[in-house]
């Protein structure tokens, strides 16, 4: 090998570049900045090897980041479906949300939640505009590990319409639909009225569906509702339940069922006296779900936080 008269190389190797970018990384004063960087070359230096990666397969990289970041906005987040469906999203979830037994495990936060849900009543309905639906009453208590009933939680929930879509991918995206947030009463209970999820598949129209395609992979998500469940002085938790019947539970696009998170759904051919005040005429059905809270050690950075900066980034003019 050739060497300069200070002793520099000139002529390098692969390897001499890896170890040359870590030891220009190693003197990273902040320790954990430390490590993820120096893993992060180490790994992504590593991937780059093994695949021996062209030229003109870094530049469609860069073409695909880049057609990534120009898709997101205050109501889509394309980062968030490339993590979700390559399954980085719930390595990520299980490595910091290991919860104690009986606590309610969480789950993605997905792409579509969206700020400035209406608080509503108990009973309220998220689904006022889907005619299509069948009409559902999700039920139960948030509690802590002890079996007792938290007053005042807030329950965030969203879900897509009938028609498979969110919202913010319909006709009127800036209109808020099928969303809602909901407080527990003295016993910790809550009510909401909706209608049944169904399937759906995540957005195909931009980097991720084109990279399902190419993979072979289907993009449906197994029915779920999506919920974060907080209250002071306990850990929100960011989760879904899931319908039992669903067939694509075992092959979830963005890997996200866990098996306590699956519910029943139980249909009923007339209301009853609780669906009959919530303006329930014809047959319906009902889930319950009880929530259990872990309490709040350290103050973390949390989802909404991280939503909250998202969507101050994504914010259109
Ligand atoms: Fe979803």
């Amino acid at each position: 090998m050739q060497r300069s008269g200070n002793g520099a190389q000139r002529n390098k190797t692969e390897d001499d570049i890896t170890a040359e970018v870590l030891a220009r990384f190693s003197g990273t004063p902040n320790p954990r900045l430390r490590e993820i960087m120096l893993g992060l070359i180490k790994h992504l230096h590593a991937f780059v090897k093994e695949v021996q990666l062209t030229e003109a397969e870094w530049f469609q990289a860069i073409e695909i980041l880049t057609e990534a970041g120009k898709m997101c906005s205050d109501k889509r987040q394309e980062f968030i479906l490339f993590s979700d469906t390559l399954g980085v999203s719930m390595v990520v979830d299980l490595i910091d949300h290991r919860k104690p037994d009986g606590a309610t495990e969480s789950t993605v936060f997905g792409p579509f939640h969206r700020l400035g849900a209406p608080e509503m009543q108990p009973g309220g309905n998220i689904a006022h505009r889907d005619r299509s639906g069948t009409p559902a009453l999700i039920s139960g208590r948030v509690l802590d590990l002890d079996g007792r009933p938290i007053a005042g939680a807030l329950l965030d929930v969203w879900q897509t319409q009938t028609n498979g879509l969110y919202d913010a991918q319909d006709e009127n995206p800036d209109e808020l639909h099928m969303r809602g947030k909901f407080r527990t009463d003295a016993e910790g209970r809550y009510l909401i009225r909706t209608v049944r999820p169904v399937n759906y598949p995540v957005p195909s129209d931009g980097p991720v569906g084109r990279m399902l395609k190419a993979t072979g992979r289907h993009p449906w998500r197994p029915a779920h509702t999506h919920f974060v469940v907080s209250a002071d002085g306990y850990e929100p938790v960011t989760t879904h339940i899931f319908d039992r019947i669903d067939p694509y539970l075992e092959s979830d696009a963005v890997f996200a069922v866990k098996d306590s998170l699956i519910v029943d759904f139980a249909d009923h051919r007339s209301p009853d006296e609780t669906a009959k005040r919530l303006g329930i005429t014809g047959s319906y059905c009902t889930a319950e779900f009880d929530f259990r809270l872990v309490p709040a050690t350290e103050a973390k950075t949390t989802v909404m936080d991280a939503q909250h900066r998202l969507a101050a980034l994504g914010a259109r003019a």
